[in-house]
């Protein structure tokens, strides 16, 4: 795809941003989007330039959920068949780590692909719901679960139930973001949290992200054993020998992200 509608892509340094571009629907995920974030998204993913990705929208919407307009219409068989919203569970494949920065509304798909995301970094006025059953459905992007595993059932049966919002206080209180920040703030600080992970070792990063998503498949025990492999495995690298000698020689790492 030479050219995006819905989103911008950019980089700076050794991070690429991708923002949310449809205002005129409060950043609403329609298929278009969706297709055009996991090409700028897997572009990213692939480029050893690139150590962290930042996704945003604008201060007012992250994005207000998939977009009702096209949906609408739809049936069941048109839904089914399509496999319709699928194709975010590509995003959750991207190893590259990746950070939502939310201000605004998160609501519905929006919340769900912010916790795509590895982590969320939120503005003071960002508001996280999941309103489907506003209405007449329920999540269809992974919110029921990954909402769950966030901030624990009584508040995410309470969300999905209800659909409730969210403001970012509670959400940064209940697990959901990792950090919330003056709105006029945002983007600084994303970049900096992203220019930080994208200074480590990429490869390094990557099985560091891994491990911790290990953790959402498996029992402890599996986990742990897993972890230790990807463990060993960082000794392969030359970024570890590195790591290591410049910790050793008193002097600051500069990785070769191998
Ligand atoms: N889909 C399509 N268009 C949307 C949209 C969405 N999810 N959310 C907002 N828009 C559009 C509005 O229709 C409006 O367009 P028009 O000017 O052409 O009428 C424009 O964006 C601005 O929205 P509002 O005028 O409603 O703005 P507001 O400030 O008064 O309200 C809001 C903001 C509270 C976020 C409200 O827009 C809203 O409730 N949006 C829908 C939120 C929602 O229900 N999301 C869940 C969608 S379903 C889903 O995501 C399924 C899934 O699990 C993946």
């Amino acid at each position: 795809m030479s050219e995006f509608e819905t989103i911008l892509v950019k980089q700076e340094g050794r991070v690429g941003i991708i923002t949310l571009n449809r205002p005129e629907a409060l950043n609403a995920l329609n298929v278009r989007l969706g297709t055009e974030v996991l090409a700028a998204a897997r572009a990213f993913d692939t480029d050893p330039g690139i150590g962290a990705i930042i996704l945003t929208g604008s201060e007012r919407a992250f994005a207000a959920g998939a977009d009702i307009k096209e949906m609408a219409p739809r049936g069941f068989a048109d839904m089914y068949v399509e496999d319709f919203f699928s194709g975010w569970d590509e995003l959750a494949r991207v190893r590259t780590p990746l950070i939502a920065a939310v201000a605004g509304h998160a609501l519905g798909g929006g919340c769900e692909l912010a916790m795509i995301c590895d982590l969320i970094i939120a503005a003071e006025n960002a508001r996280f719901g999941q309103p489907e059953i506003k209405l007449g459905v329920i999540p269809g992007m992974g919110g029921s679960q990954r909402l769950t595993r966030a901030i624990g059932k009584a508040k995410a049966m309470e969300m999905v139930l209800t659909g409730r919002t969210m403001g970012a206080e509670e959400a940064e209180r209940s697990g959901l973001v990792a950090r919330v920040v003056p709105a006029a703030e945002l983007m600084d600080q994303a970049l900096a949290t992203a220019e930080a992970i994208a200074s480590m070792s990429k490869p390094i990063a990557m099985l560091a992200k891994e491990a911790v998503n290990i953790a959402f498949e498996t029992s402890l025990a599996e986990g742990v054993h897993a972890e230790r492999r990807l463990n060993h495995s960082c000794f392969a690298t030359e970024d570890q020998k590195e790591g290591m000698v410049a910790f050793i020689d008193k002097r600051p790492p500069n990785f070769s992200h191998k």
